[in-house]
């Protein structure tokens, strides 16, 4: 293998940059050629490819985003679209390919690797929905994101006695509630993997209030069965206390990665170029315990995500 290319898809993740430094760099220290696609799927069908050099990844490790910029592409996910990339691959001689990015993004890794691409799909996302891999490049940084937030709305909160619900991203995994939960010392928290009775939690608001409680942090996942909004008139309705609610957004996906993202990140990206090179493709490169390892592209997505029973009994222990 001589040349390489790699770009970064769907929603962007603190780390990214670190992955794409990582790939350019283990490529070019063994001696490959390394080329940039922009635009995640969108740019790779139109050719907007360039070669890097190990300046072209300098300064980037510590900058949220993708230097690479990414997008969302209908087009690829038709057959005229992924035949058209795999010519655009063919034109620039690009023999193996690298793509970071999220389920979507590793979905359209494997349809490359089914039309013969020698590819690797690194997991760059702040959701952690993949049941592969223990975490996502972007996790980390999202959920000390939204510790910072719930420690200024904890002081909100406090002050007036009010009930306050953060909803943090996550797709259809709770994950980024779960760890920020725990770690802000929420009161609840609201999960997709995890039934809950909205009367429970208006139970247990008043019962924290009649033990004495300032504050009320419910950490809500977006992809939970009520909306924040919905929560929130439930519980004013249903406690006489009040309510406001912050959604969280896209703040999470951006700013400066963690040193655990920056780490996984230049982990992953490094050992995606060493498969390659050893002539492995359609491989999904995950960590395992502290242990970078990767699967058979199909059985990894194939996978499914049980809910984390563990966190989700610590985090109702620790919030009595
Ligand atoms: P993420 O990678 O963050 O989960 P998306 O789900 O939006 O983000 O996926 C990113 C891109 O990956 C999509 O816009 C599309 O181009 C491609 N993609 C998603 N699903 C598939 C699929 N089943 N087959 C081929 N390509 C896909
Ligand atoms: O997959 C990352 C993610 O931030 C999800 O948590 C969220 O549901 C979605 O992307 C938001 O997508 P967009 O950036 O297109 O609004």
């Amino acid at each position: 293998m001589k040349r390489i290319g790699v770009l970064t898809s769907g929603g962007d993740s603190p780390g990214m940059n670190a992955a794409i430094r990582a790939v350019v760099r283990t490529g070019l220290f063994y001696g490959l050629e390394v080329y940039g696609i922009g635009h995640g799927y969108a740019g790779l069908i139109e050719g907007e490819i360039r070669e890097m050099d190990r300046s072209s990844v300098s300064d980037i490790m510590q900058r949220g985003g993708t230097m690479l910029y990414t997008a969302r592409c209908e087009e690829f996910q038709t057959e005229k679209g992924q035949q058209q990339a795999v010519m655009m691959l063919e034109n620039f001689k690009i023999e193996g390919l690298v793509v970071i990015g999220g389920d979507g993004s590793m979905k359209g890794a494997r349809a490359l690797a089914q039309k013969g691409v020698c590819t690797i799909g690194l997991p760059g996302t702040i959701d952690n929905d993949l049941a592969y891999t223990d975490y996502t490049i972007g996790f980390d940084t999202a959920v000390n994101t939204a510790l910072s937030a719930i420690s200024n709305l904890r002081d909100t909160s406090s002050s007036h006695g009010r009930v306050t619900i953060i909803e943090v991203m996550g797709r259809h995994c709770g994950d980024i509630a779960l760890y920020a939960g725990i770690g802000g010392g929420a009161e609840i928290v609201i999960v997709p993997e995890d039934p809950f009775d909205p009367l429970d939690v208006c139970r247990q608001i008043v019962e924290g209030r009649n033990k004495g409680k300032r504050h009320c942090i419910i950490l809500l996942a977006e992809g939970a069965p009520v909306t924040s909004q919905e929560l929130s008139e439930f519980i004013r309705k249903h406690t006489a206390m009040d309510s406001r609610v912050t959604v969280l957004g896209h703040v999470q996906r951006g700013g400066s990665p963690t040193s655990f993202d920056r780490m996984i990140a230049s982990r992953m990206g490094a050992y995606g170029v060493k498969i390659l090179m050893e002539g492995k493709s359609s491989r999904a490169v995950g960590i395992r315990g502290n242990e970078i390892v990767d699967y058979d592209i199909f059985e990894a997505l194939s996978m499914e995500r049980k809910a984390n029973e563990e966190l989700i009994e610590l985090s109702r222990i620790l919030s009595i």
